[in-house]
């Protein structure tokens, strides 16, 4: 009953013109039937993104905004301005933001917030780094950064990420047992904030994610989609998007 996601999340990557060549050479080979297929590149191409993908049913995300609507945030993006650009998706609280930005999950539940209200579909990212995991708090710490983050917040379009930090381009992928225990916790604690829409909420997984490894993590009960980084970039995406 949950439509299957596949992101792709370009990070610092590719500039316009490369953007525009991208979904010149992929669109072609992209079968989004039955699946959501969402690219998040820069907010410096978003509007080609969006003008390449128009006619397609491939749907264009950001990487993060801004919670406020606008004033004096030297260097942001709010909700509006993505959603005049066509944006349907925002990436929010990616690990790289949390460690490199400072964003907290006070932060990361203001954005959620804004985002749903501004019906922008989040996708909110959450993880533990390896000394985490080799300590044995990985639960502890993703249930809190679950409640924190989501704190007052029910809603069956929320998309929720588990991306384990120890995994994020390191080329090690988290084994499907390892995954599907994770994000089998998260739709529990989902239970408990949001009762029946736990059922609806889509659970993604990331980290290394590719063509090799898409199949078996996609046959896990509690994972829904994928957040894919690297391979996203290359022509690896389409074998992904269309895993059978
Ligand atoms: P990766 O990145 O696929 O390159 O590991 C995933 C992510 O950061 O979303």
């Amino acid at each position: 009953m949950r439509k299957e996601l596949i992101a792709g999340n370009w990070k610092m990557n590719k500039t316009c013109q490369q953007t525009r060549q991208y979904f010149e050479e992929m669109l072609p080979g992209i079968d989004c039937e039955g699946r959501d297929v969402v690219i998040c590149p820069t907010y410096l191409s978003l509007k080609d993104a969006v003008e390449a993908t128009a006619k397609t049913n491939v749907k264009i995300g950001a990487q993060n905004m801004h919670y406020e609507e606008s004033g004096a945030f030297t260097g942001e993006v709010s909700a509006e301005m993505l959603k005049e650009a066509g944006v349907q998706f925002v990436i929010i609280g990616h690990s790289e933001r949390r460690t490199y930005y400072a964003e907290t999950n006070e932060s990361v539940n203001k954005k959620v917030k804004k985002a749903l209200l501004s019906e922008l579909t989040p996708i909110v990212c959450v993880g533990e780094n390896l000394d985490q995991r080799q300590k044995g708090e990985t639960f502890d710490f993703v249930r809190e950064q679950i409640e924190k983050s989501l704190e007052g917040i029910n809603d069956e379009r929320l998309v929720v990420a588990y991306e384990p930090i120890w995994a994020i381009g390191t080329g090690v992928t988290a084994t499907s047992e390892q995954a599907e225990e994770v994000c089998e916790f998260i739709r529990g604690v989902l239970g408990e904030k949001c009762k029946e829409n736990s059922e609806k909420i889509r659970i993604l997984y990331g980290g290394s994610v590719n063509a090799s490894n898409i199949k078996e993590l996609m046959s896990c009960k509690d994972i829904d989609g994928v957040l894919v980084g690297g391979a996203s970039l290359k022509s690896d995406f389409v074998k992904i998007v269309n895993y059978e």
